[in-house]
């Protein structure tokens, strides 16, 4: 399973550092939706759920936190542990977050507006979906 981790430019200076994100540039969607969850309690794990046809970059803008992906056949744990990586999920990946450090804040990029129709909550259900999925995903 292929694992697409971004490395963004942060533009530092002597005043510190900025990163900027750009739709259709720096991030592969037209991003309809962010949202962003902090003082999550420690040893919580969130998610649970797959999407039909959303795809979201997660960046742990502060803090860290560890994501897992799972497409039905593999799993892989991928750590973001700086402001400026991310990680692209996308449709059709059952995720997981974990591991979040007291102070972290994990900011997230989505392509759909909230749509609880797009979820896929049940982990059979989400099997059953994937089982003819492809290498590179369902379309
Ligand atoms: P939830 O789906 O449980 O978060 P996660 O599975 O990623 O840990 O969302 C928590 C609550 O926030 C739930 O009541 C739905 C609401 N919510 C929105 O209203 N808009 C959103 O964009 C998201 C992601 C959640």
């Amino acid at each position: 399973m292929q694992v697409i981790k971004y490395v963004f430019q942060p533009h530092g200076d002597d005043r510190g550092q900025l990163v900027s994100l750009e739709e259709f540039k720096d991030i592969p969607f037209r991003i309809k939706r962010v949202y962003y969850m902090y003082d999550t309690i420690e040893g919580v794990t969130r998610g649970f759920h797959a999407h039909k046809s959303l795809q979201q970059i997660l960046v742990c803008i502060h803090g860290s936190c560890k994501i897992m992906l799972d497409n039905g056949r593999e799993k892989k744990v991928v750590p973001l542990e700086k402001p400026y990586e991310g990680v692209y999920v996308p449709n059709s990946m059952w995720r997981e977050m974990f591991d979040f450090s007291p102070d972290a804040v994990l900011l997230v990029l989505a392509s759909e507006i909230y749509n609880e129709a797009d979820y896929i909550r049940d982990y059979d259900e989400f099997l059953e979906y994937v089982k003819n999925c492809g290498e590179i995903g369902c379309v």
